[in-house]
């Protein structure tokens, strides 16, 4: 299972980075914003900083809600650098985008992805990635790694190539569950990442190991 980040800030990402396990980021227009990325240009060049630091697999956003907004904002974004991939969300025009850059070899990450019906559509059209988002699904008390599960079952038996990428992870436990129900890639924020080291029992028997040493070695 690959390891993508889900923010644009470039701290979080260079920390993800420097554990040598990450294989991606994702970023959003709330995550950009959230950063305090506004304009075009400044926009632009936030995804190049972040595609100067990881090897590959940078989710980009469009903003447009009609094909041909999202083509061209689409090429646009591929044009920055080959990591990007573009992020489209699943919607009647969305689908048709995805089918279009599949067809040019452009890589496409469908988002905003809550039912199986929704992910078997982004397959059919050539999605690279899925983003089924599980705390969402959380938050309205259904199962979203069910959802999970279920795409994965489904992708497996139709033989279907788009990877699935589940978004929407709160916490450390969510990864673990993705992992167990198939998912291919889990994006998550740096917390969630970070979490998967602690135990309690590595740290006392750390201590005691450290302890036993000094003690024998003075
Ligand atoms: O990857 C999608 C993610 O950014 C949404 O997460 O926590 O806002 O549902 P959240």
């Amino acid at each position: 299972m690959k390891f993508f980040i889900d923010t644009a800030n470039l701290d979080q990402i260079n920390e993800a980075h420097d554990l040598g396990v990450l294989d991606g980021v994702t970023t959003n227009p709330s995550l950009m914003a959230k950063e305090g990325i506004t304009g075009e240009k400044n926009i632009k060049n936030h995804y190049k900083a972040i595609c100067n630091i990881v090897g590959d697999n940078v989710s980009a956003e469009v903003i447009s809600t009609d094909f041909n907004g999202m083509i061209k904002e689409g090429e646009e974004l591929a044009s920055i650098d080959n990591k990007i991939v573009v992020k489209i969300p699943l919607i009647k025009d969305g689908i048709k985008a995805i089918k279009y850059f599949s067809e040019k070899g452009i890589r496409t990450n469908c988002t905003l992805v809550f039912s199986a019906g929704q992910a078997i559509l982004a397959a059919k059209a050539g999605a690279t990635f899925l983003s089924p988002f599980i705390g969402r699904i959380d938050d309205t008390n259904w199962d979203g790694i069910e959802l999970i599960q279920q795409i994965a079952t489904i992708y497996a038996v139709q033989n279907f190539k788009t990877e699935i990428l589940a978004a929407s992870v709160r916490n450390s436990l969510h990864i673990v569950k993705c992992a167990e129900a198939g998912a291919d890639i889990v994006t998550c924020p740096l917390p969630a990442i970070l979490g998967l080291l602690k135990h309690p029992l590595t740290d006392i028997g750390l201590a005691q190991f450290l302890s036993d040493h000094k003690k024998a070695n003075g």
